[in-house]
Parts: C-alpha cells; structure tokens; sequence
C-alpha cells in the first residue's frame, strides 16, 4: 500500500517527536519515500541528522537555507506529497493548521498540501481536553483532516489520561487504511443528486425548502476521493463543485433534476439520491409577476412530481441505489417503506429530532439501513465523515466507527 508513495513526515516540538524517528523508519520499511519537514521547536526533541539519515534526504525546516539562501519550496513539496502526516502535532501545531497561521515550513507546506493531511496529535492531557485544542481539531476534521486519536496512558507529564501519541504502527495503518479507502471506487461510476429543488411560481416566487445541499456535496467530495467518476446533479445551491468531480450538472426543478438523471442512469454503478426533491409544483407557471390584488387569500394549484428515486428503483439493472429519508417520527418503519417502495438498496435515515441531523448543518447522524433490514447506527460526525461511513457501508468495507 504505501510502496513508492510520497509522504512528508512533519514533526513538532514534543517529547513525542523521538517516536517520529520509528514512524520514519517504518514508513521507509514499507517503502515509501518520505521527506521530513521539521519545526524550529521539533529539532529541540530530535536532531535532524537522525532524520535525515533514516529518511535518506535533507531535512527540510528553514524557508531559506543558512548559507546558500536557497529558497525552499514549500509549494513544490506539498504538490509531492501524496499524503502529509504530522506526528507529533502538538496543541500549538494543530492550532496553527486550523487557522492558517504559516510561520513556518510546516504549516506552509501543509496549506500548499494537494492530497490528504493526517495529523497524530500529542500532548498532555488537559491542554487535549481543552475546548481551544478541541475546536481546533474540530475546524481541521471539517477541513478533512484525518485525526489519528491520541491514545490514554502515561504522559510525559507523568499524569495519566488521553493525550499520548498513537503508536507509530498505528499510524502506518491509519495510512495504509487511507491508501485503501482511496482505491475502493477506483473505476466505479457514482451519480449523486443533492440540494433542493425549487419550483417555479412565478418569475420571482418558488417552491422551495431547506436543503443546503451539503451532505451530497460531502458524499460526490468523498466518492471522488475514492477514485470513482463522480457526476453530480446539484438543485440551486451555491456550493463549489468538490475536487475530482468529474460532472457537475446544476438544475432547478425536480423534472429538471428528473431529466439529468434519468439521462446519465444506464451508465452509473451506484447513485446516491441525497436530493430534496419537491413532491409537486405548481400546475401552471405564471409568465409575470401575481399581483396581490386585494384577495385575502390565494390558491395556488399543485401537480405531482416525478419521483426521481421510485423511478430509478423501477428500471434497476444492476446499479446500487441509495435514498435518504429524514423523517419526524417513526424514523426506521417509514424508511425501511421508502426503501421497499422505492426499490432502493440501502436507505440513510436521518431523524428531524436529532439536533445534530438535518438540513443547513455541517454535522448529520445516520443510521443506514439495507435491504435485509441490518442497521449501522453511528454517532453524529460531520458531514464528511458520514459520507465515508456510507460509501464504507455500501461498498461492504469494514465498519470501524459504527455499530452493526
Ligand atoms: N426522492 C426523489 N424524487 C422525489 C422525491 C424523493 O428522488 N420526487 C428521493 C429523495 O432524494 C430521497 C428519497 O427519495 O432519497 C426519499 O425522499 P422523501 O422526500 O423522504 O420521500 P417521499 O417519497 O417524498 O416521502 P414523504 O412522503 O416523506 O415526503
């Protein structure tokens, strides 16, 4: 998995920093080529000349080199890297990453990185715990950071609790597990609908709801991740369209919505439906602007949409259908009948009584139910990690957060 990739090894200053030199040397064990970018504070923990034996290259820690002044390029070395990991990530490191602040080697090559970013934090247990440290491994998760938890045990400090560095061998794994997940779509076909739609009034009017279309923005962002060729059938949202997406195709109506669908259908592996679709809209569009004209009440006539899902569900051939259902009561009954009526595969519930699910949020708590009535339930995770966990459900790939 890792033979002949690039990886940047960073390292801050922690007394953890003398466990990044068996990390390096595992990594290389494995194959990989890595190169070491190292804080001022991290060369307090451990010598270069360590490092940059192990890893055969020149450390990299000053942006410009103390004798030749040669500048070093942090932006050529984040375009190199095919995964950057920061083992140790002390507090102020991570705080640094959430927030851009680029004084040195590290950070820049972190804000330059192209691929993904992993990040082992370390330190003592109160100054993990604290909101500061949390919200900023918050902000790095939503920025798609992959957090390797710290584990508990014995601390520097000598206090005991959560803070200390995961083992180097789990951190190779954790980079093994990304380079897995990333190939799991490799040449699979995954169409995604996402966002609301909006039906027409009248020139200034619609029909419209909440949806803010992230969650199927986060699960196009994550199949597009994972090597598939994503198309993306977007409602009016004013997201931008997720690296490696390779179509985006923007609708308003659902019989717009319909018709991009539809069109695409005979070529996709698998479509996720994480659209609010109207039910109906109004039977007639009106040309110009409805006036109020003293009436103190209107009607307004509705007609049917399709139902974009039931539609696919009726012509299956072969592809792996995926609906969502955010409902307000009942939650399992009524989705396990959507999913059968619809002739779905798998149905994502979300349930309105969670205050972390729904509509306009950056976080979702699912349970995904499959044709055979098994549930994964999993705990509220921002958008984008919930759609790793469905895409790892569907795909069958190991459940390692949920519980079956
Ligand atoms: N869906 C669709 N086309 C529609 C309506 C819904 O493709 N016209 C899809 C949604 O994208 C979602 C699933 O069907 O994946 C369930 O959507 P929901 O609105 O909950 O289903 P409805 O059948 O409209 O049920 P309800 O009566 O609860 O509105």
């Amino acid at each position: 998995m890792l033979k002949g990739k690039h990886i940047v090894l960073g390292i801050s200053g922690g007394i953890a920093a003398y466990k990044a030199a068996y990390l390096l040397r595992l990594l290389v064990k494995k194959g990989a080529e890595v190169q070491v970018v190292i804080t001022p504070n991290g060369k307090e923990f451990i010598t270069p000349a360590t490092l940059a034996a192990l890893s055969g290259k020149p450390v990299v820690s000053e942006f410009f080199a103390a004798n030749t002044g040669e500048w070093h390029s942090h932006v050529d070395l984040g375009l190199w890297a095919d995964l950057m990991i920061v083992a140790p990530a002390t507090a102020s490191t991570i705080g640094k990453m959430a927030n851009g602040i680029a004084d040195n080697m590290l950070i820049t090559t972190y804000l330059s990185a192209k691929e993904q970013v992993m990040v082992a934090p370390a330190m003592d247990l109160d100054m993990w715990a604290h909101p500061s440290t949390q919200r900023n491994v918050a902000t790095l998760r939503k920025d798609g950071v992959i957090i390797v938890e710290p584990a508990s045990g014995e601390l520097a400090s000598g206090l005991t609790g959560k803070g200390r560095m995961e083992e180097p061998e789990g951190i190779v794994k954790a980079a093994e597990d990304y380079f897995r997940r990333r190939e799991t779509l490799r040449g699979k076909r995954v169409m995604v609908t996402a966002g609301p739609t909006y039906e027409n009034i009248d020139p200034v009017r619609f029909i419209g709801n909440y949806s803010s279309g992230k969650m199927g923005f986060a699960i196009a962002a994550e199949a597009a991740a994972r090597g598939a060729d994503v198309t993306l059938v977007a409602g009016p949202v004013g997201l931008p369209t997720p690296d490696g997406v390779k179509e985006r195709v923007d609708v308003t109506s659902a019989v717009e919505m319909y018709n991009a669908v539809t069109q695409r259908y005979a070529d996709a592996d698998i479509v996720v439906l994480a659209a609010a679709v109207a039910d109906y809209a109004p039977a007639t569009i009106s040309d110009t602007k409805i006036k109020r004209e003293g009436a103190s009440t209107m009607e307004l006539q509705l007609v049917r949409n399709p139902d974009i899902a039931a539609t696919l569900g009726e012509s299956k051939q072969g592809q792996t259908l995926v609906g969502f259902a955010l409902e307000t009561d009942h939650e399992l009954s009524n989705a396990m009948h959507k999913l059968e009526k619809k002739n779905l595969d798998w149905i994502v519930l979300n349930s309105l009584r969670d205050p972390e699910a729904g509509f306009m949020k950056d976080t979702n708590k699912v349970t995904i139910v499959s044709r055979k009535g098994e549930t994964h339930s999993f705990p509220a995770k921002t958008k984008r990690e919930v759609a790793a966990d469905i895409i790892d459900t569907i795909t069958g790939n190991k459940d390692e957060n949920g519980k079956t």
